[in-house]
Parts: C-alpha cells; sequence; structure tokens
C-alpha cells in the first residue's frame, strides 16, 4: 500500500491512498472535517442518559477521530468504549510525521492510540477504553445492539463500494443499540435510501468546509 502525507486546507495533514487515488480526509480540512461530522455531529448528540458511550469507528487509518474522540470526552467528561477496525493500519513511519498531536496539543493520547495491541481492549484513562481490531468490516464479529454510535468512516462509495453495500450496512445497523446513531461524511441518495430501508430515521445536514451535506442516521 503506497501513502503520500498530504496538508490540507486548515493546516492539518492527511494521507492520499496512491492506488485508490483517494485522500483520508477532506483537503478543506482534515481536522475540521473530522470535528464537524464525527464530534459535533455525532458524539455531541449522544443522549446524555448514556453512562458510558460505546462507539464503533470503520476505518481508524491515521487515528484522528479517535483523538478528537478522546479530546472530547475529556473536555465533556464522558466516558467512552472505542472499537476501531481497521485491516491495513499506517505504518509508524508515516504517524509518526502527522501534525495531530501536535495542533492538537495531544501526543500522548496519540502515541497510546497507534502503540496499543490489537484485538486486546486497552484503558488510556479512567474515560477511555480503546479496542482495535485489524479486520475488516465485512469479516469482524459485531454483537448485535452493542454500539450507540457508529463513525462511518470508509474510503467514498465511487473508490470502496463493497463497503456501502446494503447488507454491509445492515450488519452495522444491527450492532447500534435502538436510539443509536450512525454519522458519515457521505450523503448520497443511495446511501439514504438503503438505511431507511433499515429502518432508520435519516437526517441531511450541513457539510463541512468544502462539502454540501453529510448524513446523520437514528435507529428507531
Ligand atoms: C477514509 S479512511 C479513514 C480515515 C480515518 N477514520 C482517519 O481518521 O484517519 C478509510 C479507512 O478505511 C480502511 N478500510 C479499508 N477497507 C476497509 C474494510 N474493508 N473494513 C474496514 N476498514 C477498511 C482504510 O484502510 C482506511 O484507513
Amino acid at each position: 500500500m503506497s501513502i503520500k502525507i498530504i496538508s490540507t486546507e486548515d493546516g492539518s495533514n492527511s494521507l492520499r491512498q496512491i492506488q485508490l487515488n483517494e485522500t483520508y480526509h477532506s483537503v478543506h480540512g482534515a481536522v475540521q472535517e473530522s470535528l464537524h461530522v464525527f464530534i459535533r455531529n455525532g458524539l455531541a448528540f449522544v443522549s446524555e442518559s448514556v453512562a458510558e458511550t460505546s462507539i464503533l469507528e470503520v476505518g481508524f487509518g491515521t487515528g484522528l477521530n479517535a483523538l478528537l474522540t478522546v479530546q472530547y470526552a475529556r473536555q465533556q467528561g464522558k466516558k467512552v468504549k472505542y472499537t476501531a477496525i481497521e485491516p491495513r493500519p499506517i505504518s509508524e513511519d508515516v504517524w509518526s510525521k502527522l501534525n495531530y498531536p501536535v495542533l492538537l496539543s495531544e501526543g500522548k493520547a496519540y502515541r497510546f492510540l497507534h502503540l496499543s495491541h490489537w484485538g486486546i481492549a486497552v484503558p488510556l484513562n479512567s474515560g477511555f477504553e480503546l479496542l482495535k481490531l485489524r479486520m475488516t468490516l465485512q469479516d469482524v464479529p459485531l454483537e448485535p445492539g452493542g454500539f450507540d454510535l457508529v463513525y462511518y468512516d470508509a474510503f467514498a462509495p465511487s473508490k470502496q463500494p463493497e463497503l456501502w453495500d446494503i447488507e454491509v450496512l445492515r450488519k452495522v445497523v444491527a450492532a447500534l443499540k435502538c436510539g443509536g446513531l450512525f454519522v458519515t461524511y457521505c450523503a448520497k441518495g443511495q446511501l439514504k435510501r438503503d438505511l431507511r430501508n433499515l429502518g432508520m430515521i435519516v437526517e441531511t445536514l450541513a457539510g463541512p468546509p468544502g462539502k454540501k451535506e453529510m448524513v446523520r442516521a437514528c435507529k428507531a
């Protein structure tokens, strides 16, 4: 897998996957996009009544979503159990060069996210526990009704259509609790129709800078 580090418009890095010719984040701003889609329109919308938020991330990648989650959870006094799926982890040579720990002043947490072992749940602190699974979404066994929130951060449907197939989405929806949320940067009509057919209540929200729309769906 060949990968190039790039700079996005908000000054934060991202990666370009050369074979797919696809970036890991919006070129208009990686941190800006992750904060908007996953934190402000995802994590911030989980009900106050949830004592410990169980999050599933599809595509751990650079660890940016996880890092912003650690930071937000600490600031808000939320407890998080974070499960991240990633079949092709990036190498230390790549993650150690990304500027997220400096931009976000989160060096210790960033190293923890990347250096912690795969396949076992490890606590970062009393409010954040991480389980990284080195598998594809298609192969990973997911506990039905196990998650409050899904960060769906796969590569775009035009680049990796198999991850947007309704049968794969069915598995993800089954893994949500009732009232659980699914958030993604993608706002394609087919995705919204498929989520509705799977019993989700779908909202189209304003996207981050440079992208018109995003999707949040709630399991009825
Ligand atoms: C858009 S990038 C994710 C960005 C990541 N959330 C971040 O903050 O850096 C998509 C990720 O999905 C991963 N991926 C590719 N195929 C996958 C699969 N079948 N199941 C789960 N993840 C997959 C890629 O390796 C890549 O890390």
